[in-house]
């Protein structure tokens, strides 16, 4: 059999109410639109993570292929008309071009994809998160893949026993390395936890079998100012050498803080909840992450699985509640307000150039 690709494409193309849902109609619009236009995939599932729109796709065309993400491009574009209609917020948000060209990336959209062999048993899970960026998935997935307190695998199965590969991504220099595991982890750790520009992209075997994907574009570095969050999304094979199911969602059972909570100007916990529970309402959070699992037979979609219904999570949703809490009660002060740095992508910096005339020197 040839080889699938898996391509998640995902936007916000406006809010319902505020940033906070997608509006019902708009997942129709782009369901029919996937159903018409889409004779070249093989299966799909279209949900949303708060204000985020996910196309979750299979197909044999490989990744960056024309055809697939200019139709997630038009699907994304008549929900965006859709949602000026309705007045939406932020409608057409995360379209940055007015037309299509070749690939969403550099577009707006984020996109998540990867092509493999149809494993016998091929369980997959599409992570998807809204209020953060993409630095968000390196905490877990260096659980995942590197830490044996996370994943027993790396300890007690032969096949997962020798490691894997880390393809960590500078978002501001724009360039790669890869760290081997767990040979490196040290120096892998230095960059990969400055979540604000290094991130995990890709995730190898050894046997350089793809394992992980996420999705890593900077809107606001790509648009020069504040559009909204990036709201990554992360595809995970499991099983067979690869993290059990299991193992890639146990990372989420401990909420770890991420950036990206109200104005995408905080830092706060991201909490694990299901499709129905993925409406960040609180201070516009806290950021969610939602997780759907898939077995794939020939390229169909078998699922999905709502993964953080289960629960085994409500503990983590309390902890999640109760660090919101905390985190809440310093307002303005970092770290809950994320460092000046950060705050460059905001619209802070209109705020301070305000003031900049009443600065005296000393
Ligand atoms: P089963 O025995 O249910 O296949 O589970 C194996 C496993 O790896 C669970 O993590
Ligand atoms: P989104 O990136 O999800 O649109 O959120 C933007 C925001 O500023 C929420 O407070
Ligand atoms: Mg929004
Ligand atoms: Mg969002």
């Amino acid at each position: 059999m040839s080889k699938i690709t898996l391509t998640v494409i995902k936007a916000d193309v406006g809010g319902s109410v505020g940033h906070t849902d997608v509006h019902p109609e708009l997942l129709e619009i782009a369901k029919e639109h996937l159903k018409e236009k889409g004779k070249m995939l093989i299966d799909f599932c279209v949900t949303h993570v708060g204000d985020d729109l996910e196309l979750i796709m299979t197909h044999k065309g490989g990744v960056d292929n024309k055809e697939v993400h200019k139709l997630a491009w038009d699907a994304l574009w008549a929900c965006a008309q859709r949602a000026k209609e309705l007045k939406l917020y932020g409608a057409g948000q995360d379209l940055l071009k007015d037309s299509f060209s070749g690939n969403v990336k550099g577009l707006g959209p984020g996109v998540a994809e990867m092509e493999f062999e149809e494993r016998k048993s091929e369980p997959v899970i599409i992570f998807m998160a809204d209020k953060t960026e993409p630095g968000a998935w390196n905490l877990p997935l260096y659980k995942m893949f590197a830490d044996p307190f996370n994943t027993i695998g790396l300890v007690i199965d032969p096949s997962m026993h020798q490691g894997f590969k880390f393809e960590v991504y500078d978002m501001i220099g724009h360039k790669k390395i890869i760290f081997e595991t767990p040979q490196e982890i040290y120096d892998m750790l230095v960059f990969i936890g400055a979540t604000g520009r290094y991130c995990v992209r890709k995730v190898y075997t050894k046997n350089n079998e793809i394992a992980a994907v996420s999705s890593t574009q900077r809107m606001n570095f790509m648009a020069g100012k504040y559009i909204g969050k990036d709201d990554p999304v992360l595809i995970v094979r499991c099983q067979n050498g690869l993290p059990a199911v299991g193992e890639a969602l146990e990372p989420f059972a401990n909420p770890h803080l991420v950036a990206g909570w109200m104005r995408g100007s905080h830092n706060g916990p991201m909490i694990p909840v299901s499709i129905e529970d993925a409406v960040p309402t609180r201070f516009d959070g806290p950021p969610r992450v939602c997780a759907l699992g898939f077995q794939l037979a020939e390229g169909k979609l078998i699922g999905p699985q709502d993964f953080f219904k289960d629960v085994a999570f409500n503990n983590a949703r309390k902890k999640a509640l109760e660090i919101a809490d905390y985190i809440r009660s310093m307002g303005p002060f970092e770290p809950h307000r994320l460092h000046l740095e950060e705050l460059e992508y905001t619209t802070f910096p209109q705020v301070a150039e305000k003031l900049q005339g009443r600065w005296e020197e000393e």
